[in-house]
């Protein structure tokens, strides 16, 4: 029997990039998975296909996680087809990648509304329809710069700083009730989301070179480790930053 066999998952930002990575992996483990989306509609029913061709269920979702009222209204789909939830995946992000000196409060709200208080929303939602025989899951996707100074990344880092405390105040508060939260943190992967850097050639470059595994963190290096963390394997691992980024953050 698969690992994830007869679990529902959502996964936020499913279309494309790390995102697409875990909701193919939970469907190849036995997952039936739902994936939300922003802009890229032709993507997002890419990664559907992908879904279904490991015989699983596809779900796709349109909805800003900035919005809760979109949160809510995605949640009422997926309780209306799926039933309940046993797995949910808050990776969709975005942000304004630009000097602190040029940062506006209007950047600052928007990239801590996607990347960090999106969380609050989907986890009161995840609560109110999850699978009551079941261990909940849940897994934040962060990046290295919530805790290292990047160029241009002050918004981003500090968005991802608050959701990784975030993640460690919602497992405190929910392993009593049988839900277990963590977060992956990933090093630099080479998405889309890159494209948004100015120096993206220099990143990959520098990121490989200081790399100790000697290659860049792949989407399926993620995911493999969301997989792990969906497991009973992981049973004791609560409110934790898993790094997967082959050892490039431990160097001086
Ligand atoms: N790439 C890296 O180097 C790296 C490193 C560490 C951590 N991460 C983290 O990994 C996660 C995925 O990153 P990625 O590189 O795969 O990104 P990506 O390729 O840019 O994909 C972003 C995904 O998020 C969705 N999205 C963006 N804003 C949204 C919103 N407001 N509401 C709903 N969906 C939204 C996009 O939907 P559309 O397709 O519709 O636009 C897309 O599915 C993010 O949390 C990112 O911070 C990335």
């Amino acid at each position: 029997m698969k690992v994830l066999e007869g679990k529902k998952a959502l996964v936020t930002g499913g279309s494309r990039g790390i995102g697409r990575a875990i909701a193919v992996r939970l469907a190849e483990a036995g997952a039936d998975v739902a994936i939300n989306y922003l802009r890229q509609n032709t993507r997002a029913l890419e990664t559907a296909k992908m879904i279904e061709e490991t015989g699983r269920r596809a779900l796709v979702l349109k909805a800003n996680v900035a919005e809760p009222s979109q949160v809510d209204g995605m949640f009422k789909i997926i309780r209306a087809e799926f039933g309940n939830l046993d797995i949910l995946v808050s990776n969709a992000a975005s942000g304004v990648l630009k000097p602190a000196l040029e940062l506006t409060m209007r950047h600052w709200h928007w990239t801590m509304d996607i990347n960090a208080a999106t969380l609050i929303p989907l986890t009161q939602n995840f609560y109110r329809i999850k699978n009551p025989d079941a261990t909940g899951i849940i897994i934040a996707v962060s990046s290295l710069g919530a805790v290292r100074a990047i160029p241009n990344y002050t918004a981003v880092g500090a968005s991802k700083a608050a959701l990784e405390s975030i993640v460690r105040h919602l497992a405190a508060e929910l392993a009593p009730k049988n839900i277990r939260i963590n977060a992956i943190s990933a090093g630099v992967v080479d998405t889309d989301a890159l494209k948004h850097f100015p120096n993206r050639e220099e990143l990959l470059s520098e990121s490989l070179k200081r790399t100790p595994a000697g290659r860049l963190t792949t989407p399926n290096d993620v995911a493999d480790v969301a997989i792990f963390l969906c497991s009973d394997l992981a049973s004791m691992i609560h409110g934790q930053t898993i790094i997967v980024d082959g050892g490039h953050s431990i160097l001086a």
